[in-house]
């Protein structure tokens, strides 16, 4: 008996220490195990109790659940411990840091050229234009036949065009390299009045170099009422340089030839760089050519179903990516079609 006791002190002894050297709940909650479970000493020391007279027996049980109950104890309150600095460790490994600032996403904006046909068309949009889209791959009929351009033309050649491999007629089927069966089309759809501008692609046979690509853009403007004469058509185009150049622009009109207008110009403005002294911009000459225009041709007119004789009117067709080169003073046209967004980036 006393002997018994003498071990179980050494056990709880041994136990003590093992509990504060113990680093975690797993291995507190083994060494629970351990000492007060079945297969403890402490156990097989209670069932000894049985064949022990009554005296003898309580004592010892007394004593036994002494140890039990400081052990008990302990490991309850080392495994407080334990589970509390636990969880501290837990929150410190999963900490997220609220206060750094986030990564802002990566802001997109159009493309140049695409903020400059918006601009064009909004001047127009302002003078209560229409916009119309038209087919990139075009007939022959829309993009030549109908806009009084002759089977002979040199603009028909295959050296000039993109013809496009379609039905029976070699040359019945192209990319268009102007804006203007746009004109066609939504006449054909539309009675006068019409005040249309058609913004879009165009391609054409060029080799690129700083001043051609193989594909640009244009906005094609068309005008249709009953009095409208060529001053309607200078006093329009001018409007819309000043408004997309400046006020102090001054405009001049050059004779010039289209088969869909008869007259037909080319209008020039000073150069905005410049302001008309002559630099290296505008080639010494202080203008600088901005679009092809004209007194809509009555065989277009008779083309669509119009009367020629009743109504009258005129028709412009802007290069897009030259007014972006001009304005932003970009050297190169390639520019704007290379993925380089250090360029793009500069045109927010
Ligand atoms: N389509 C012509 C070109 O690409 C530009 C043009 C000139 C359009 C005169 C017109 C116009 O509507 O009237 O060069």
């Amino acid at each position: 008996m006393e002997e018994m006791l003498v071990r179980l002190r050494a056990v709880e002894e041994d136990a003590l220490v093992r509990l504060d050297a113990a680093g975690g709940v797993a291995e507190i909650d083994a060494l629970e195990r351990e000492v007060l479970g079945n297969a403890s000493a402490l156990a097989e020391a209670r069932r000894g109790l049985r064949g022990l007279p009554d005296e003898a027996r309580r004592e010892a049980g007394r004593a036994i659940n002494e140890i039990a109950g400081r052990l008990g104890e302990r490991i309850a309150s080392r495994r407080a411990e334990a589970a509390a600095a636990e969880e501290t460790a837990r929150l410190q490994r999963e900490r997220l840091d609220l206060t750094l600032p986030a990564r802002a996403p990566a802001r997109g904006a159009a493309h140049l050229v695409m903020q400059v046909l918006e601009e064009v068309t909004d001047i127009f949009v302002a003078l209560g234009y229409t916009v119309a889209d038209g087919p990139e791959a075009e007939t022959a009929y829309y993009h030549f036949d109908a806009l009084n351009t002759p089977p002979t033309h040199p603009a028909r050649l295959e050296s000039d065009t993109l013809y496009v491999e379609h039905g029976p007629d070699p040359e019945g089927v192209l990319l268009r390299a102007q804006t203007s069966p746009v004109q066609v089309r939504y006449m054909e759809q539309h009675p006068p009045p019409v005040y249309l501008v058609s913004p879009g692609r165009v391609f054409r046979r060029d080799t690129l170099d700083a001043t051609h690509t193989p594909v640009f853009h244009q906005i094609e403007g068309l005008a249709v009422d009953t009095d409208l004469t060529f001053a309607d058509l200078k006093g329009t185009l001018a409007h819309f340089v000043r408004e997309f150049f400046g006020p102090q622009q001054k405009v001049r009109f050059l004779p010039h030839f289209f088969p869909f207008t008869e007259p037909s110009a080319e209008l020039h403005t000073t150069c905005f760089s410049c302001g008309g002294s002559g630099c290296r911009v505008c080639g010494g000459s202080g203008w600088i050519e901005l679009l092809g225009c004209g007194v809509v041709d009555p065989n277009v007119f008779e083309a669509v179903g119009y009367d020629p004789t009743a109504v009258s009117g005129f028709a412009f067709g802007v290069g897009v990516d030259r007014l972006a080169m001009i304005r932003y003073g970009v050297p190169e046209l390639r520019y704007f079609f290379d993925p380089d967004l250090r360029v793009l980036e500069q045109f927010r």
